[in-house]
Protein backbone atom coordinates (compact mmCIF):
# COMPACT_ATOMS: atom_id res chain seq x y z
CA UNK A 1 0.00 0.00 0.00
CA UNK A 2 1.16 3.26 -1.09
CA UNK A 3 0.04 5.27 1.35
CA UNK A 4 -1.72 4.89 4.68
CA UNK A 5 -3.27 7.48 7.34
CA UNK A 6 -0.69 9.02 9.88
CA UNK A 7 -0.04 7.47 12.90
CA UNK A 8 -2.18 8.05 15.47
CA UNK A 9 -5.48 9.11 13.28
CA UNK A 10 -8.10 6.62 11.95
CA UNK A 11 -10.59 6.45 9.26
CA UNK A 12 -14.43 5.85 9.87
CA UNK A 13 -15.72 3.85 7.61
CA UNK A 14 -19.98 3.85 7.28
CA UNK A 15 -20.35 1.10 9.63
CA UNK A 16 -18.33 2.77 12.47
CA UNK A 17 -19.61 6.31 11.11
CA UNK A 18 -23.13 5.21 11.51
CA UNK A 19 -22.53 4.97 15.29
CA UNK A 20 -20.71 8.51 15.35
CA UNK A 21 -23.84 9.70 13.37
CA UNK A 22 -26.15 8.46 16.51
CA UNK A 23 -23.39 9.56 19.98
CA UNK A 24 -23.58 13.48 17.87
CA UNK A 25 -27.01 13.20 17.61
CA UNK A 26 -28.01 11.80 20.94
CA UNK A 27 -25.53 14.21 22.79
CA UNK A 28 -27.15 17.29 20.87
CA UNK A 29 -30.70 16.55 21.77
CA UNK A 30 -29.42 16.46 25.47
CA UNK A 31 -27.37 19.42 25.07
CA UNK A 32 -30.90 21.46 23.43
CA UNK A 33 -32.73 19.51 26.81
CA UNK A 34 -29.94 21.67 28.93
CA UNK A 35 -30.70 24.86 26.67
CA UNK A 36 -27.17 25.01 25.17
CA UNK A 37 -26.65 26.42 21.83
CA UNK A 38 -23.65 25.15 19.41
CA UNK A 39 -20.26 27.11 18.31
CA UNK A 40 -17.94 25.94 15.84
CA UNK A 41 -14.54 27.15 16.23
CA UNK A 42 -11.77 26.99 13.36
CA UNK A 43 -9.47 23.94 13.94
CA UNK A 44 -6.46 26.26 13.39
CA UNK A 45 -5.54 28.99 15.82
CA UNK A 46 -2.70 31.15 17.25
CA UNK A 47 -0.25 29.28 19.00
CA UNK A 48 -0.01 31.57 21.68
CA UNK A 49 -3.92 31.09 22.54
CA UNK A 50 -2.93 27.59 23.78
CA UNK A 51 0.18 28.93 25.35
CA UNK A 52 -1.41 31.63 27.32
CA UNK A 53 -4.39 29.08 28.46
CA UNK A 54 -3.72 25.86 28.50
CA UNK A 55 -0.32 26.66 30.39
CA UNK A 56 3.35 26.46 28.72
CA UNK A 57 4.59 23.88 31.63
CA UNK A 58 1.85 21.62 30.59
CA UNK A 59 2.55 18.38 28.90
CA UNK A 60 0.00 19.36 26.04
CA UNK A 61 1.77 22.67 24.63
CA UNK A 62 4.95 21.31 25.70
CA UNK A 63 5.24 18.17 24.00
CA UNK A 64 2.04 17.50 22.09
CA UNK A 65 0.66 20.42 20.13
CA UNK A 66 0.49 20.08 16.55
CA UNK A 67 2.08 23.81 15.93
CA UNK A 68 3.84 25.04 12.55
CA UNK A 69 5.26 28.39 10.67
CA UNK A 70 3.03 29.05 8.21
CA UNK A 71 3.30 30.99 4.81
CA UNK A 72 3.23 34.41 6.70
CA UNK A 73 5.57 33.39 9.80
CA UNK A 74 2.63 33.23 11.73
CA UNK A 75 2.84 30.36 14.54
CA UNK A 76 -0.54 28.69 14.33
CA UNK A 77 -1.55 25.16 16.05
CA UNK A 78 -3.99 22.48 15.33
CA UNK A 79 -6.36 22.66 18.37
CA UNK A 80 -5.84 20.28 20.98
CA UNK A 81 -8.59 21.32 22.59
CA UNK A 82 -12.23 23.15 22.75
CA UNK A 83 -11.85 25.56 25.70
CA UNK A 84 -9.33 28.25 24.81
CA UNK A 85 -11.16 28.82 21.28
CA UNK A 86 -14.43 29.01 22.55
CA UNK A 87 -13.04 31.53 25.24
CA UNK A 88 -11.18 33.76 22.44
CA UNK A 89 -14.73 33.69 20.40
CA UNK A 90 -16.75 34.76 23.32
CA UNK A 91 -14.19 37.53 24.03
CA UNK A 92 -14.02 38.46 20.19
CA UNK A 93 -17.68 38.50 19.31
CA UNK A 94 -18.35 40.81 22.45
CA UNK A 95 -20.53 38.16 23.79
CA UNK A 96 -19.23 39.33 27.28
CA UNK A 97 -20.81 42.80 26.50
CA UNK A 98 -23.93 41.50 24.92
CA UNK A 99 -24.87 38.23 26.15
CA UNK A 100 -22.53 37.30 29.38
CA UNK A 101 -24.09 33.92 30.68
CA UNK A 102 -23.67 31.57 27.65
CA UNK A 103 -24.62 27.91 27.18
CA UNK A 104 -22.13 26.61 24.54
CA UNK A 105 -21.37 23.00 23.10
CA UNK A 106 -19.52 21.70 20.41
CA UNK A 107 -18.14 18.70 18.95
CA UNK A 108 -15.23 17.70 16.43
CA UNK A 109 -11.32 17.04 15.93
CA UNK A 110 -8.62 17.75 18.65
CA UNK A 111 -5.15 17.09 17.76
CA UNK A 112 -2.09 16.16 20.70
CA UNK A 113 0.92 14.40 19.15
CA UNK A 114 0.76 12.04 21.83
CA UNK A 115 2.14 8.38 21.72
CA UNK A 116 -0.94 6.55 19.86
CA UNK A 117 -1.82 3.67 21.83
CA UNK A 118 -5.55 1.83 22.03
CA UNK A 119 -7.64 5.13 23.19
CA UNK A 120 -5.03 7.63 22.75
CA UNK A 121 -5.08 9.21 19.12
CA UNK A 122 -3.43 11.94 17.51
CA UNK A 123 -6.38 13.17 16.15
CA UNK A 124 -9.52 12.36 18.45
CA UNK A 125 -12.44 13.99 19.10
CA UNK A 126 -14.49 15.66 21.90
CA UNK A 127 -17.71 16.28 22.35
CA UNK A 128 -17.95 19.40 25.26
CA UNK A 129 -19.49 22.21 26.78
CA UNK A 130 -19.09 25.57 28.58
CA UNK A 131 -20.65 27.38 31.01
CA UNK A 132 -19.52 31.10 31.15
CA UNK A 133 -21.03 33.98 33.20
CA UNK A 134 -21.36 31.85 36.55
CA UNK A 135 -19.37 31.80 39.46
CA UNK A 136 -22.12 29.28 41.69
CA UNK A 137 -21.26 26.11 42.24
CA UNK A 138 -25.01 25.18 40.68
CA UNK A 139 -23.13 25.45 37.24
CA UNK A 140 -20.22 22.85 38.46
CA UNK A 141 -22.69 20.83 39.55
CA UNK A 142 -25.09 20.81 36.20
CA UNK A 143 -21.57 19.92 33.89
CA UNK A 144 -20.90 17.10 35.87
CA UNK A 145 -24.77 16.38 35.91
CA UNK A 146 -24.61 17.05 31.41
CA UNK A 147 -21.74 14.74 30.83
CA UNK A 148 -23.55 11.94 32.79
CA UNK A 149 -26.62 12.31 31.08
CA UNK A 150 -25.29 12.62 27.80
CA UNK A 151 -23.16 9.47 28.53
CA UNK A 152 -26.10 7.67 29.84
CA UNK A 153 -28.19 8.96 26.54
CA UNK A 154 -25.55 7.19 24.65
CA UNK A 155 -25.86 4.06 26.28
CA UNK A 156 -22.74 3.99 28.08
CA UNK A 157 -22.93 2.87 32.11
CA UNK A 158 -20.39 1.77 34.30
CA UNK A 159 -18.44 4.92 34.40
CA UNK A 160 -17.13 6.14 37.52
CA UNK A 161 -17.20 10.36 38.36
CA UNK A 162 -14.23 11.58 40.54
CA UNK A 163 -14.23 15.26 42.26
CA UNK A 164 -11.81 17.23 43.55
CA UNK A 165 -11.47 20.85 44.21
CA UNK A 166 -8.06 22.67 43.16
CA UNK A 167 -8.67 26.08 45.26
CA UNK A 168 -8.40 29.34 43.77
CA UNK A 169 -5.36 31.05 42.70
CA UNK A 170 -4.12 31.44 45.97
CA UNK A 171 -4.97 27.77 47.12
CA UNK A 172 -3.17 26.65 43.87
CA UNK A 173 -0.10 28.47 44.31
CA UNK A 174 -0.02 27.05 48.00
CA UNK A 175 -0.56 23.69 47.24
CA UNK A 176 2.17 24.14 44.50
CA UNK A 177 5.11 25.86 46.84
CA UNK A 178 3.85 22.46 49.41
CA UNK A 179 4.54 20.46 46.63
CA UNK A 180 7.86 22.39 45.47
CA UNK A 181 8.90 21.60 49.27
CA UNK A 182 8.13 18.25 49.61
CA UNK A 183 9.45 16.77 46.49
CA UNK A 184 12.36 18.50 45.37
CA UNK A 185 14.66 17.32 48.43
CA UNK A 186 17.15 15.12 46.67
CA UNK A 187 16.38 11.88 48.11
CA UNK A 188 12.57 12.04 46.73
CA UNK A 189 13.83 12.77 43.47
CA UNK A 190 16.16 10.23 42.91
CA UNK A 191 12.99 8.06 43.40
CA UNK A 192 10.82 10.25 40.95
CA UNK A 193 10.52 9.94 36.64
CA UNK A 194 12.13 11.95 34.81
CA UNK A 195 9.02 13.88 33.93
CA UNK A 196 7.38 14.15 37.49
CA UNK A 197 11.36 15.30 38.48
CA UNK A 198 10.97 18.43 35.79
CA UNK A 199 7.25 18.78 36.89
CA UNK A 200 8.32 19.31 40.83
CA UNK A 201 10.26 22.35 39.45
CA UNK A 202 7.75 23.48 36.46
CA UNK A 203 4.74 22.65 37.52
CA UNK A 204 4.36 20.67 40.79
CA UNK A 205 0.80 20.12 40.84
CA UNK A 206 0.88 17.41 37.94
CA UNK A 207 2.65 15.41 40.35
CA UNK A 208 -0.27 14.29 41.95
CA UNK A 209 -1.62 12.73 38.95
CA UNK A 210 1.50 11.17 37.55
CA UNK A 211 0.23 7.61 35.94
CA UNK A 212 4.06 5.55 36.97
CA UNK A 213 3.31 3.96 39.88
CA UNK A 214 6.17 4.10 41.38
CA UNK A 215 5.93 7.59 41.55
CA UNK A 216 2.07 6.93 42.45
CA UNK A 217 3.40 5.39 45.20
CA UNK A 218 5.81 7.56 46.96
CA UNK A 219 3.80 10.85 46.13
CA UNK A 220 0.80 9.37 47.98
CA UNK A 221 2.92 8.10 50.93
CA UNK A 222 4.65 11.47 50.79
CA UNK A 223 1.64 13.60 50.21
CA UNK A 224 -1.35 13.28 52.39
CA UNK A 225 -4.52 15.42 51.72
CA UNK A 226 -3.60 18.94 53.40
CA UNK A 227 -5.93 21.42 54.11
CA UNK A 228 -5.15 24.04 51.61
CA UNK A 229 -8.26 25.44 50.53
CA UNK A 230 -9.55 29.05 51.59
CA UNK A 231 -12.88 29.11 53.22
CA UNK A 232 -14.80 30.00 49.53
CA UNK A 233 -13.35 27.64 48.17
CA UNK A 234 -14.24 24.91 51.17
CA UNK A 235 -17.76 26.18 50.71
CA UNK A 236 -17.68 26.21 47.14
CA UNK A 237 -16.68 22.26 46.83
CA UNK A 238 -19.19 21.13 49.44
CA UNK A 239 -21.91 23.20 47.51
CA UNK A 240 -20.95 21.23 44.36
CA UNK A 241 -21.29 18.05 46.76
CA UNK A 242 -24.65 18.72 47.84
CA UNK A 243 -25.94 19.71 44.40
CA UNK A 244 -25.07 16.45 43.11
CA UNK A 245 -26.44 14.70 46.08
CA UNK A 246 -29.78 16.38 45.52
CA UNK A 247 -29.68 14.94 41.75
CA UNK A 248 -28.68 11.66 42.75
CA UNK A 249 -25.34 11.70 40.73
CA UNK A 250 -23.18 9.26 42.28
CA UNK A 251 -19.43 10.37 42.18
CA UNK A 252 -16.61 9.87 44.35
CA UNK A 253 -13.87 12.58 46.12
CA UNK A 254 -10.52 11.94 45.03
CA UNK A 255 -7.69 14.46 45.98
CA UNK A 256 -5.11 13.67 43.44
CA UNK A 257 -7.58 14.61 40.66
CA UNK A 258 -5.43 17.73 39.00
CA UNK A 259 -6.14 17.42 35.01
CA UNK A 260 -3.48 18.07 32.55
CA UNK A 261 -4.69 21.83 31.70
CA UNK A 262 -3.34 24.70 34.07
CA UNK A 263 -6.28 26.72 33.27
CA UNK A 264 -8.58 24.99 36.20
CA UNK A 265 -9.36 26.31 39.36
CA UNK A 266 -11.72 25.06 42.03
CA UNK A 267 -13.76 22.21 41.04
CA UNK A 268 -12.01 19.48 38.73
CA UNK A 269 -13.84 16.33 37.52
CA UNK A 270 -12.70 13.03 35.78
CA UNK A 271 -14.92 10.40 34.15
CA UNK A 272 -13.19 7.18 34.15
CA UNK A 273 -14.50 3.82 32.30
CA UNK A 274 -12.97 0.11 33.59
CA UNK A 275 -13.57 -1.06 29.72
CA UNK A 276 -10.68 1.35 28.36
CA UNK A 277 -7.65 0.01 29.93
CA UNK A 278 -4.35 2.07 30.17
CA UNK A 279 -6.52 5.31 28.72
CA UNK A 280 -9.32 5.42 31.17
CA UNK A 281 -10.51 8.59 30.87
CA UNK A 282 -13.70 9.13 29.22
CA UNK A 283 -14.10 12.43 29.82
CA UNK A 284 -13.28 15.53 31.98
CA UNK A 285 -13.75 19.02 33.26
CA UNK A 286 -14.23 21.72 35.95
CA UNK A 287 -14.20 25.27 37.19
CA UNK A 288 -11.68 28.15 35.09
CA UNK A 289 -12.91 31.38 36.78
CA UNK A 290 -9.13 33.00 35.43
CA UNK A 291 -9.32 32.04 31.95
CA UNK A 292 -11.46 34.79 30.44
CA UNK A 293 -9.92 37.66 32.29
CA UNK A 294 -6.31 35.98 31.36
CA UNK A 295 -7.40 36.40 27.94
CA UNK A 296 -8.18 40.38 28.19
CA UNK A 297 -11.77 39.69 29.12
CA UNK A 298 -13.53 40.79 32.45
CA UNK A 299 -13.41 38.70 35.51
CA UNK A 300 -15.99 35.84 35.05
CA UNK A 301 -16.81 32.85 36.19
CA UNK A 302 -16.73 29.40 33.96
CA UNK A 303 -16.88 25.60 33.84
CA UNK A 304 -17.05 22.84 31.15
CA UNK A 305 -16.24 19.56 30.36
CA UNK A 306 -14.99 17.59 27.29
CA UNK A 307 -16.13 13.52 26.36
CA UNK A 308 -13.74 11.65 24.28
CA UNK A 309 -16.12 10.86 21.34
CA UNK A 310 -13.19 7.72 20.21
CA UNK A 311 -13.21 6.46 23.15
CA UNK A 312 -17.68 6.52 23.93
CA UNK A 313 -17.58 4.79 20.92
CA UNK A 314 -14.76 2.41 22.50
CA UNK A 315 -17.11 1.40 25.20
CA UNK A 316 -20.29 1.52 23.61
CA UNK A 317 -18.78 -1.27 20.84
CA UNK A 318 -20.25 -1.26 17.24
CA UNK A 319 -21.40 -4.54 17.97
CA UNK A 320 -23.80 -3.67 19.84
CA UNK A 321 -24.71 -0.31 18.04
CA UNK A 322 -27.26 2.22 19.20
CA UNK A 323 -28.81 1.10 16.14
CA UNK A 324 -27.05 -0.88 13.77
CA UNK A 325 -26.20 0.69 10.18
CA UNK A 326 -29.33 1.91 8.76
CA UNK A 327 -30.19 -0.60 7.06
CA UNK A 328 -31.40 -0.23 3.10
CA UNK A 329 -35.37 0.13 2.28
CA UNK A 330 -34.91 -1.80 -1.29
CA UNK A 331 -32.35 -3.16 -3.56
CA UNK A 332 -33.35 -2.86 -7.28
CA UNK A 333 -31.91 -5.79 -8.96
CA UNK A 334 -32.13 -5.34 -13.44
CA UNK A 335 -31.62 -8.16 -15.43
CA UNK A 336 -30.24 -6.55 -18.59
CA UNK A 337 -29.71 -3.50 -20.55
CA UNK A 338 -32.81 -2.32 -21.01
CA UNK A 339 -33.79 -3.25 -17.55
CA UNK A 340 -31.19 -1.37 -16.11
CA UNK A 341 -32.37 1.83 -17.76
CA UNK A 342 -35.62 1.36 -16.31
CA UNK A 343 -34.23 0.60 -12.90
CA UNK A 344 -32.19 3.20 -12.88
CA UNK A 345 -35.32 5.67 -13.36
CA UNK A 346 -37.42 3.32 -10.66
CA UNK A 347 -34.76 3.69 -8.91
CA UNK A 348 -34.63 7.49 -9.12
CA UNK A 349 -38.33 7.71 -8.28
CA UNK A 350 -38.22 5.70 -5.17
CA UNK A 351 -36.02 8.28 -3.75
CA UNK A 352 -37.80 10.91 -4.68
CA UNK A 353 -40.65 9.38 -2.20
CA UNK A 354 -38.24 9.23 0.15
CA UNK A 355 -37.08 5.38 0.23
CA UNK A 356 -33.62 4.20 0.76
CA UNK A 357 -32.89 2.50 -2.29
CA UNK A 358 -29.67 1.09 -4.64
CA UNK A 359 -28.85 -0.84 -7.65
CA UNK A 360 -25.87 -1.97 -9.35
CA UNK A 361 -24.91 -1.20 -12.76
CA UNK A 362 -22.68 -4.55 -13.50
CA UNK A 363 -25.20 -6.38 -15.48
CA UNK A 364 -24.52 -9.33 -12.77
CA UNK A 365 -26.65 -12.36 -12.31
CA UNK A 366 -29.74 -12.44 -10.29
CA UNK A 367 -28.04 -14.43 -7.70
CA UNK A 368 -25.43 -12.46 -7.27
CA UNK A 369 -27.75 -9.17 -6.84
CA UNK A 370 -29.76 -11.14 -4.66
CA UNK A 371 -26.49 -11.90 -2.58
CA UNK A 372 -25.64 -8.24 -2.84
CA UNK A 373 -28.96 -7.68 -1.00
CA UNK A 374 -28.63 -9.60 1.42
CA UNK A 375 -25.30 -8.35 2.43
CA UNK A 376 -26.83 -4.82 2.38
CA UNK A 377 -29.67 -6.30 4.71
CA UNK A 378 -32.46 -4.61 2.17
CA UNK A 379 -35.87 -4.85 3.26
CA UNK A 380 -37.19 -5.42 -0.22
CA UNK A 381 -35.92 -6.56 -3.55
CA UNK A 382 -37.18 -4.79 -6.77
CA UNK A 383 -36.91 -7.33 -9.67
CA UNK A 384 -37.08 -5.84 -13.24
CA UNK A 385 -35.95 -7.78 -16.81
CA UNK A 386 -37.56 -8.11 -20.19
CA UNK A 387 -40.59 -9.47 -19.15
CA UNK A 388 -41.51 -7.57 -16.53
CA UNK A 389 -40.57 -4.38 -19.11
CA UNK A 390 -43.46 -5.92 -21.24
CA UNK A 391 -46.14 -6.47 -18.75
CA UNK A 392 -45.58 -2.99 -17.21
CA UNK A 393 -44.43 -4.52 -14.04
CA UNK A 394 -41.88 -5.21 -11.44
CA UNK A 395 -41.83 -8.24 -8.73
CA UNK A 396 -41.52 -6.89 -5.49
CA UNK A 397 -39.50 -9.49 -3.14
CA UNK A 398 -39.88 -9.85 0.67
CA UNK A 399 -36.37 -10.38 2.32
CA UNK A 400 -37.66 -11.32 5.49
CA UNK A 401 -40.79 -13.88 4.64
CA UNK A 402 -39.34 -14.19 0.58
CA UNK A 403 -43.23 -13.58 -1.03
CA UNK A 404 -42.55 -12.07 -4.20
CA UNK A 405 -45.99 -10.54 -5.85
CA UNK A 406 -45.93 -8.34 -8.95
CA UNK A 407 -46.84 -5.28 -9.06
CA UNK A 408 -47.73 -2.49 -11.90
CA UNK A 409 -45.59 0.50 -12.50
CA UNK A 410 -47.94 3.10 -11.52
CA UNK A 411 -47.99 1.32 -8.17
CA UNK A 412 -44.76 0.66 -7.15
CA UNK A 413 -44.24 3.85 -4.92
CA UNK A 414 -47.46 2.87 -3.01
CA UNK A 415 -47.11 -0.51 -2.86
CA UNK A 416 -43.43 -0.16 -1.76
CA UNK A 417 -44.17 2.41 0.88
CA UNK A 418 -47.08 0.20 2.47
CA UNK A 419 -44.82 -2.75 2.53
CA UNK A 420 -42.18 -1.18 4.36
CA UNK A 421 -44.34 0.41 6.77
CA UNK A 422 -45.92 -2.69 7.39
CA UNK A 423 -42.63 -4.05 8.11
CA UNK A 424 -41.89 -1.77 10.39
CA UNK A 425 -38.72 -0.10 8.07
CA UNK A 426 -40.26 2.88 8.07
CA UNK A 427 -42.32 4.88 9.92
P1 LIG B 1 -9.02 16.75 28.62
O1 LIG B 1 -9.05 16.05 29.93
O2 LIG B 1 -7.69 17.11 28.10
O3 LIG B 1 -9.91 18.04 28.80
O4 LIG B 1 -9.77 15.90 27.51
C1 LIG B 1 -11.10 15.46 27.67
C2 LIG B 1 -11.28 14.07 27.14
O5 LIG B 1 -10.83 13.99 25.78
C3 LIG B 1 -10.47 13.01 27.86
O6 LIG B 1 -11.10 12.59 29.05
C4 LIG B 1 -10.43 11.90 26.82
O7 LIG B 1 -11.62 11.14 26.86
C5 LIG B 1 -10.38 12.67 25.52
N1 LIG B 1 -8.99 12.70 25.02
C6 LIG B 1 -7.99 13.55 25.38
N2 LIG B 1 -6.87 13.26 24.69
C7 LIG B 1 -7.14 12.22 23.89
C8 LIG B 1 -6.38 11.45 22.93
N3 LIG B 1 -5.11 11.72 22.64
N4 LIG B 1 -7.01 10.42 22.28
C9 LIG B 1 -8.30 10.13 22.54
N5 LIG B 1 -9.06 10.82 23.42
C10 LIG B 1 -8.50 11.85 24.09
C11 LIG B 1 -10.08 19.01 27.87
O8 LIG B 1 -9.75 18.92 26.72
C12 LIG B 1 -10.82 20.23 28.41
N6 LIG B 1 -10.91 21.23 27.32
C13 LIG B 1 -12.18 19.85 28.92
C14 LIG B 1 -12.92 21.02 29.47
C15 LIG B 1 -13.88 21.72 28.86
N7 LIG B 1 -12.67 21.60 30.64
C16 LIG B 1 -13.49 22.65 30.76
N8 LIG B 1 -14.22 22.75 29.69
Amino acid sequence: MKYKALRGTKDILPKEAALWQEIESVSRIIFRIFGYGEIRTPIIEETQLFIKSVGEDTDIVNKEMFSFTDRGERDIALRPEGTASIIRAYLESNLYKTAPFQRLYYMGPMFRAERPQAGRLRQFHQIGCEIIGSSNAAADAECVTLAARVLNACGISGYEIKLNNLGCREDKRKLSDLLKKTFQESGVQKQLCADCVRRSRANPMRLLDCKVESCRLIIRERFKKVDFLCDDCKAHFDSVIEYLNMLGIAFKTDPYIVRGLDYYTKTVFEITHPDLGSQSAIGAGGRYDDLVENMGGPSTGACGFALGTDRMIMVRGCADALTKEKALDVFVAALGDKALEKSFVVASSLRDSGIICVMDYENRSLKAQMRSADTLRAALVIIIGDDEITKNEVVIRDMDTKQQNNVPFDKLIAVTEDMLRQKGARQ
